[in-house]
């Protein structure tokens, strides 16, 4: 059942290209390549309407929604609030019959956003979710579902429902974008362009494993671990961490990298280890100078970066992942930190599937 893996978490892993292919190739059009939003309805009519777009999830899937208001931001240019559903739920929030409200989650059963998305629907709003476990609570009680069409995630710790959840934000959002003409023609074709090219350099990253497991074999015994980047790289630091904490056990925290100085600096130590984000091309010299500042505190600094930057100067280690454009980044940079997650948990023994005090579906409050 296992496939020859050792453990679900990296049968998971290892599933991602076929993952992500499926989740595109169930909205691209084979024919003429256009995203094809069957079953959901968004016309032009409903867009107009709108004012705000709010985003609720728990841990991993709330990962995904940071990226995802990156993204329907810059394509579609709405207004878009992620927030944490045990958070969303209690705080009256601002939602009417101009909000669409987007409930992420792998499981559909997680009890928070589904009380969430009750709570927004009372108050008017559209529902659409990004769901993987087809028919499930959070899949009925919606307008809309957008699948993830990851297959069955077993082991607790998420990997493909996150990296499926990131495809159906990059759809809707260039959907939305191109709808309202706020995405060129020339933009949407190189974004299609990146998007296909996906599962090929995921499985790319996949065949590099090994150097990953040595790296963790490594740090495995450390016991502090920043994840830090900025734009989208601090979304995937918190992912990252968030992988690290719950099956190694190890304290991991993550931060945008240029909120450092504002006080998290002052635990760098030379125990430290750093593993640094720096795949966006706009940010980078920003981030440069972040790592330079752990440097500074002698942090273990381990740096993330498209092939071809070369950023030995400045970091201990250095992990690549193939080329893309910013956008899409995420799909590849959590990868090699679901791999570390993995790898350092396996090196320390632990139960790898089922970590200590964690569900697969929470259910409770
Ligand atoms: C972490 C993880 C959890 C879930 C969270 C939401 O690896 O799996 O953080 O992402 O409990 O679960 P779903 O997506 O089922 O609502």
């Amino acid at each position: 059942e296992k496939g020859g893996y050792q453990h679900f978490m990296l049968k998971e892993i290892h599933e991602q290209p076929k993952a992500v292919q499926e989740t595109l190739s169930r909205r691209i059009d084979s024919k003429t390549g256009d995203i094809r939003l069957d079953g959901i309805s968004l016309t032009m009519e409903d867009l107009q309407k709108l004012t705000k777009i709010v985003i609720v999830a728990c841990g991993t899937a709330y990962h995904a929604g940071l990226v995802g208001k990156y993204l329907i931001e810059k394509f579609a240019r709405i207004p878009v609030e992620v927030d944490i559903a045990s958070e969303f739920r209690y705080r009256d929030p601002f939602v009417d019959e101009h909000t669409l409200f987007i409930a992420v989650s792998q499981s559909g059963e997680t009890l928070d956003t589904l009380m969430s998305l009750r709570e927004a629907k009372s108050k008017g709003a559209r529902i659409l979710s990004i769901v993987n476990v087809v028919g499930s609570s959070v899949a009925r009680e919606s307008d809309d579902v957008f699948y993830t069409w990851a297959g069955p995630e077993i082991a607790v710790a998420s990997t493909k429902a996150y990296t499926t959840q990131l495809i159906c934000f990059y759809l809707l959002a260039l959907y939305m974008g191109r709808l309202k003409g706020t995405v060129s023609d020339d933009s949407y074709r190189m974004m299609m362009r990146e998007l296909n090219a996906l599962p090929e350099k995921i499985q790319r990253i996949l065949d590099r494993s090994k150097d990953i497991e040595k790296l963790a074999e490594l740090l495995y015994n450390r016991t502090q671990v920043f994840y830090i980047g900025r734009g989208l790289d601090s979304a995937v630091a918190y992912e990252g961490s968030l992988k690290l904490k719950e099956i190694s056990y190890i304290n991991s925290f993550a931060i945008a990298a240029g909120e450092l100085k504002h006080g998290t600096i002052a635990l760098m130590e030379p125990e430290t280890t750093v593993i640094a984000l720096a795949t966006q091309d706009r940010l980078f010299d920003k981030m440069y100078s972040n790592i330079e500042e752990v440097k500074a505190r002698h942090a273990h600094i381990v740096t993330l970066v498209k092939e071809g930057h070369d950023v030995k100067d400045i970091s201990t280690e250095v992990i690549t992942i193939p080329n893309c454009t910013d956008e899409v980044a995420p799909v590849l940079s959590v990868v090699p930190l679901q791999l570390f997650a993995y790898y350092v948990a396996r090196a320390k023994g632990e139960n790898i599937d089922k970590p200590r005090n964690l569900a697969k579906s929470v259910t409770v409050e």
